[in-house]
């Protein structure tokens, strides 16, 4: 199920100014079958890494690296994205796209699980794009906030799972049930966790934007 009408989302893209290795990258991903995210995420994102002056990224899941793209290109120069995959193929072609954008030099990707990789990154991050596995979104939650300096931002993608996570809305479901379980136990964590401020918003498949609060 589309979250935003095909025609909102038409209208959204044509206000994009294209970038013509994004479209290329994102294109890529596409014909490859990747979830990556779109250019209303991809805005948004570059918007918070200004807004709030970014300099350390957390990303899980790169997959070809096309969200990684989007953070890298509005760091500034010092600026640094720790992408963690778990798929050495995906990592490699992510790779030769930073380089091919010149910015290689701000991203590192990690291979390996990253239900074991968060654990060997050091924070504090002023930005973390969670991506990857959603069963992990809920074990993984702790350790992402205390990854977050006050103040940063987690972001969560999938937060609406194509509108499985309303009960009784997609039937019969499409997507695995425990994904579905999983994602909406997350959401009312986030809903409920007085270390953060969450905003909920129905961009693309739905992001959460988790604000660290300050002591
Ligand atoms: C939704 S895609 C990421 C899309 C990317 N953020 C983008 O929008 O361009 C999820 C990625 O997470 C990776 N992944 C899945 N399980 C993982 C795990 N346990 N650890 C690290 N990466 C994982 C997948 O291989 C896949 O490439």
């Amino acid at each position: 199920m589309q979250i935003v009408a095909p025609e909102i989302e038409g209208y959204l893209a044509s206000l994009e100014v294209h970038d013509p290795q994004l479209t290329r990258v994102a294109a890529e991903g596409e014909s490859l079958g990747l979830p990556i995210i779109n250019p209303a995420v991809g805005r948004l994102l570059e918007a918070l890494v200004i807004a709030t002056g970014t300099r350390r990224v957390l990303e899980i899941g790169t997959a070809n690296g096309y969200s990684a793209l989007w953070l890298a290109r509005s760091l500034p120069a010092d600026g640094q994205i720790f992408t963690l995959e778990i798929d050495p193929e995906r990592a490699a072609v992510a790779r030769r796209h930073f380089e091919e954008a010149g910015l290689a030099g701000r991203v590192s990707v990690v291979v390996g699980d990253a239900a074991r990789m968060v654990h060997k990154v050091a924070g504090p991050f002023d930005l973390i794009f969670n991506d990857g596995d959603k069963r992990q979104y809920g074990p993984l939650l702790d350790r992402l906030v205390s990854l977050l300096r006050p103040g940063g931002v987690l972001v969560t993608d999938n937060i609406l799972w194509d509108g499985e996570v309303v009960p009784g809305l997609v039937t019969p479901p499409r997507r695995a049930p425990e994904d579905t379980a999983a994602i909406a136990e997350y959401n009312r964590r986030l809903a409920a966790d007085e270390r953060l401020m969450t905003s909920f918003l129905p961009v693309r498949d739905g992001l959460a934007v988790s604000v660290r609060r300050r002591p």
